[in-house]
């Protein structure tokens, strides 16, 4: 297997694969709560880009629900991080931010979908991807849609299964 590249060495962190430790929580105002687990992977061939997948998947009857997969790029020399992420929903993301620490905060900086994607459509998305101290990892998601300001739609903690 090839070395990370050193331009990703900041974020060593995330390599690997995460299962949901207990269900995630989603929620939205115009939607009923729900509860999910998720499986997330990040891995690399050498390059200076992150592969990864997330997977949803519906915490009683384990259907498939969402899935989200993309790259990630760091700008080198900086704490300036890009996520281009296609989903099955039919949206497609480009999320940039920042890394501080172990922790990253990203935005969505372009947006597009297909034609006869599903309404009301997202407008804005923001996420916080972390490592607590507890070695588990964490993420919150908040959107925007047509209708509704941002808000949260999703948080779940994650236990690492590989390294
Ligand atoms: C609903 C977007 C991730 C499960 C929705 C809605 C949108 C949306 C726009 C409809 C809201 C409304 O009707 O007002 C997104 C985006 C995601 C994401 C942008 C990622 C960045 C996930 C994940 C799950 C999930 C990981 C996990 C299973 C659901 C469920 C609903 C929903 C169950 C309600 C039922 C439905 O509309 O299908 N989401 N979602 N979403 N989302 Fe997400």
């Amino acid at each position: 297997t090839a070395d990370l590249n050193p331009v990703l060495l900041p974020l060593d962190w995330l390599l690997g694969t995460w299962e949901s430790d207990e269900p995630g929580e989603g929620c939205f105002t115009t939607i009923k709560p729900f509860r999910y687990t998720e499986t997330l992977t990040f891995s690399h061939v050498g390059q200076p880009v992150i592969n990864f997948t997330f997977n949803a998947f519906h915490a009683e009857t384990k259907k498939p629900l969402h899935r989200e997969c993309g790259f990630i790029r760091m700008q080198p020399g900086t704490n300036r991080v890009a996520f281009m992420i296609a989903q099955n929903s039919g949206l497609v993301e480009i999320e940039e931010g920042e890394l501080t620490a172990q922790q990253l905060n990203l935005q969505s900086q372009a947006l597009a979908r297909v034609s006869f994607a599903r309404e009301p459509h997202v407008q804005k998305v923001s996420r916080v991807i972390q490592l607590r101290p507890d070695g588990r990892l964490e993420q919150t998601v908040s959107m925007a849609t047509d209708n509704q300001p941002l808000m949260q739609h999703l948080h779940i903690t994650y236990r690492r299964q590989t390294s």
